[in-house]
């Protein structure tokens, strides 16, 4: 079954190349996507380090100059994807979206290097990106954390790559939105749309983006000037993760102040994490920064936490959450507990299992031993894609393929996990 899988996998990789970037799948995505670009370039590196290299160095190409990466890069013209580089009008060449995504970055650029540490070339090229992801870290504290929390918000749901989760829900429902430009999505003509978000949260999306586009980007402005502001636990455990590696690698390769200066957000960063911590219910929760009150939806978002190095009874403690998650559907990991009136099997994140979640979840079970898990985890996903295919996601319930297909982090991420080096 791996051989077959494997190569079905690296066909989709090839299939979905545009030369120096990669669509996360022809006609929903047809653009770099920034997250799905890291995670890809891990599959990518199996076989052509090189190639996983530049993916990479495409996206950081169109770092905006305060240090933000951002989460789509419209490198050619197409019609098939709504919102287009008119909506957002960041004034960039080529156009940019205005917002970022989950920094996973540094977490994949450590893995590219290991696989060749005594290349020259790879050093080389290493070497050249570490700024460019130091200058991404430092942007969320300077622009998402104003008060020196330790944690960055993410100001708009797209931000976290789980848009609809029901964690926003309460959030987004207090908006005031005044008029909208009326908009026709091409999403829901694409994949069934009874697996997207609804027409009244693509509204919040677009009335968030009009908003942003009044003050003209600029992100020293942004995280005061938004209606929406939100710790998320998992997707700080993203760039609190992706710190830890930058500092190793920069320790490694002499970059001194790099690695000092990481060390010291990740050391505030971890500290701050307790602060979202429910002992109540055995997770990290969302924080909401407008009314100062945790989010106590149920969602994977305190279960990803995992990802960064947390203390140890911490992550025990969601790895038990994960085994009662197990008992209540057949594929883990659901991005909504399906116990929850919220849950809906096929709705983007609101139940959905995905693989690139369950690979970051995965690579943290290994960190603390829990290895019968991480191999449920490691077999469920592999049962999803010999199932169903190369799916966007996957209902947790009977397994059936949802969102876009033949999709390319999809691949991505059953290659590293029937070519896993674990760490
Ligand atoms: C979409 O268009 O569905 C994306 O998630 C936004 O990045």
């Amino acid at each position: 079954m791996s051989e077959r899988l494997l190569s079905r996998a690296f066909d989709i990789l090839e299939r979905n190349d545009m030369g120096g970037y990669t669509v996360p799948t022809h006609g929903l995505y047809p653009f770099q996507w920034n997250w799905d670009s890291c995670l890809v370039a891990l599959g990518q590196a199996r076989i052509d380090l090189d190639r996983a290299f530049t993916e990479i160095e495409t996206l950081f190409a169109h770092q905006w100059e305060d240090g933000m990466v951002p989460h789509i890069v419209f490198h050619r013209e197409s019609d098939d994807y709504f919102p287009g580089p008119a909506i957002w009008d960041t004034k960039r060449t080529p156009p940019t979206s205005g917002l970022t995504q989950p920094p996973v970055a540094a977490f994949v650029v450590r893995r590219l290097f290991e696989r060749a540490p005594d290349d020259a070339q790879v050093i080389d090229r290493t070497l050249r990106l570490l700024p460019r992801l130091f200058a991404w870290h430092r942007w969320f504290f300077e622009c998402r954390d104003p008060q020196g929390t330790g944690l960055a918000a993410i100001i708009h749901p797209w931000e976290t790559g789980r848009d609809n989760s029901v964690d926003w829900d309460e959030a987004l429902a207090r908006i005031e939105k005044g008029a909208i430009t009326p908009f026709t999505r091409r999403d829901t003509s694409l994949a069934d749309p009874s697996h997207r978000p609804t027409r009244e949260q693509y509204e919040a999306y677009l009335w968030l983006i009009q908003l942003f586009k009044e003050h003209r980007w600029d992100h020293r402005k942004l995280h005061d000037a938004s209606p929406l502001a939100i710790v998320d636990p998992g997707f700080n455990a993203i760039l609190l993760r992706s710190i830890s590696d930058l500092a190793d690698l920069a320790e490694r390769l002499g970059e001194h102040r790099i690695c000092e200066e990481s060390r010291a957000q990740l050391a505030a960063g971890i500290k701050a994490m307790e602060g979202l911590w429910s002992e109540e219910k055995g997770r990290y929760l969302c924080f909401d920064r407008i009314i100062e009150q945790p989010i106590e939806s149920d969602s994977i978002a305190g279960l990803l936490a995992i990802f960064a190095p947390l203390p140890r009874a911490r992550a025990s403690s969601i790895a038990d959450r994960i085994r009662e998650l197990g008992d209540r559907c057949d594929y883990l990991i659901p991005s909504h507990d399906p116990t929850s009136g919220a849950f809906e099997s096929s709705r983007y994140w609101r139940g959905p299992v995905w693989l690139i979640v369950n690979y970051m979840i995965r690579n943290g079970l290994i960190r603390i031993e829990e290895h019968d898990l991480a191999r449920r985890i490691e077999r469920d996903s592999l049962r999803l894609v010999e199932k169903s295919g190369f799916g966007e996601y996957y209902d947790p319930i009977d397994g059936n393929p949802c969102g876009g297909s033949d999709f390319t982090w999809t691949a991505a991420m059953t290659i590293e996990l029937l070519m896993k080096n674990d760490n």
